[in-house]
């Protein structure tokens, strides 16, 4: 019996479509924190889908996907894999690789392949390059000067007002933005990026400091085609009261109340579309997520900065409210073909991320985490019953014969799902309450400028 798929798609001109080619997939997933998590759990959902691997993966994400022992950065055995195993779709997760080539690879070796080439992926791996083609497509962002000499970085950077914003142009894991408050500040700061070579020999973007909101919008690109997701945003500092240091990400919500469907729509005009189809003007087509961490400020919504893949913990609350078929999604990316009609559940999410104590400095890891269901997706009531609207992304665990431990800098991100916003709050809230474990923090003021 042939199985008939009831699919709301919209037909682009000239385009045929054909579900055969869909069926069946086998899909590798490279990463192993919480966007990947959220990715397999969203694959696993589509019908599409028979078998998904996760490279590393995590102790969570083994309930829904097989863990394969391939480092994100491997290329090489990645693309092994996918041959040996007739992977028919890979989706890769972290920027690390995609800045690497893994597409480039992949696509050359004949395999399909979501994710940016490398030179599209500079739009995150270079500071530089992202602010030129911004500058070039008219794209709104805070004012800028390059450096690359310690002394007239210096020079410019003490006679400019304070606070300023000093970005090291490279790949640094959400470390290399500082914002010195006074000059004694920045002189430390560009010291530590210019003459000690903390990342590595680079140049450093010296920015205007912009004040507003903050919120992150992705995008399924493919070349001049844009397709916004449903908006999320972060919340960088580490401790409650955006205090403490730069962090990943410490937890996140979808949607925001203090972002309008016109200023949405406003942003895809004027700064997704744009940079779009700028890359494609520069030979340099992007297929993938496009991710633009926006800032609404009094003077119109700017760009803080661009990203090559899905958000982490974006991705965790904003793949949970996708009611359409995600593999079908990305398929209509990597493929070119018409894409489906991209539906919201009405529901909100808020998610809480349970971190080591330490984090992001040093932390000790193996701490054992109690109160998670037994597969780990859940956290149990005092029944021993799974929370309803509760659902648990691993960032960073293991499992031992005694159950999950901890094993990264961000360990467990807690989301709840319920019709409003505080509602979501509360869900998530019951769920860290749930878990007990002696070396975890979270900030419970996640959403504090929506609720
Ligand atoms: P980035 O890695 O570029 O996202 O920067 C990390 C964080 O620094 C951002 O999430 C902002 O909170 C802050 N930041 C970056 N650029 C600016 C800016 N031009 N003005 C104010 N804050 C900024
Ligand atoms: N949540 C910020 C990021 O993924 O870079």
């Amino acid at each position: 019996m042939p199985i008939i798929y009831n699919l709301p798609l919209k037909k682009a001109a000239g385009q045929t479509f054909n579900v055969e080619q869909f069926k069946d997939a086998v899909v590798l997933v490279v990463g192993g924190g919480g966007r990947e998590h959220a990715i397999v759990d969203a694959l696993s959902r589509s019908p599409f889908v028979t078998k998904i691997y996760c490279a590393p993966g995590n102790a969570g994400i083994a309930a829904q996907a097989e863990c394969v022992p391939i480092a994100d950065h491997d290329i090489p055995a990645l693309l092994d894999f996918v041959r040996e195993k007739g992977v028919t779709l890979t989706v890769v997760g972290p920027e690390v690789p995609l800045a690497q080539g893994i597409a480039d690879t992949f696509a050359d070796a004949g395999q399909r392949v979501f994710g940016p080439s490398a030179a599209a992926a500079r739009i995150e791996s270079s500071k530089d390059f992202a602010k030129t083609i911004m500058a070039r497509y008219g794209v709104p962002t805070a004012s800028y000067r390059t450096f690359e000499d310690f002394e007239e970085a210096w020079a410019y950077v003490r006679e400019r007002p304070f606070p300023q914003v000093l970005k090291y142009d490279g790949l640094a894991a959400g470390k290399g933005v500082t914002i010195p408050q006074d000059a004694a500040e920045a002189e430390a700061d560009l010291r530590s990026m210019l003459l000690d070579d903390r990342f590595g020999k680079g140049k450093v973007v010296v920015e205007e400091f912009l004040t507003g909101p903050e919120f992150s919008l992705m995008c399924l690109v493919d070349g001049d085609r844009v397709f916004p997701l449903a908006l999320a945003q972060d919340h960088k500092r580490a401790y409650e009261g955006d205090r403490g240091p730069n962090t990943g990400g410490m937890g996140a919500y979808s949607p925001l109340p203090f972002v309008s469907e016109e200023d949405a729509r406003w942003a895809v005009e004027h700064i997704m579309e744009p940079v779009a189809k700028g890359l494609v003007a520069e030979g340099i087509p992007f297929r993938g997520v496009l991710y633009g961490g926006l800032m609404k400020t009094p003077d119109g919504i700017k760009v803080i900065e661009f990203n090559c893949r899905f958000g982490d913990p974006e991705t965790e609350v904003v793949l949970p409210r996708l009611e359409s078929d995600f593999y079908l999604m990305v398929s209509a990316i990597t493929d070119s073909t018409a894409m489906p009609e991209i539906k919201w559940s009405d529901d909100a999410t808020l998610g809480f991320v349970m971190a080591s104590e330490g984090y992001p400095g040093s932390y000790e890891k193996g701490f054992p985490i109690e109160g998670l269901t037994s597969d780990g997706l859940g956290v149990k009531d005092p029944d021993g019953n799974a929370i309803e609207g509760v659902r648990v992304y691993h960032m960073g665990t293991r499992a031992t014969e005694d159950g999950f431990v901890t094993a990264g800098g961000r360990v467990l991100m807690v989301v709840g799902k319920a019709r409003k916003l505080q509602d979501a709050w509360d869900k998530a809230f019951e769920g860290v309450e749930g878990i007990s474990c002696d070396n975890l923090f979270f900030r419970s003021d996640i959403g504090h400028q929506a609720v």
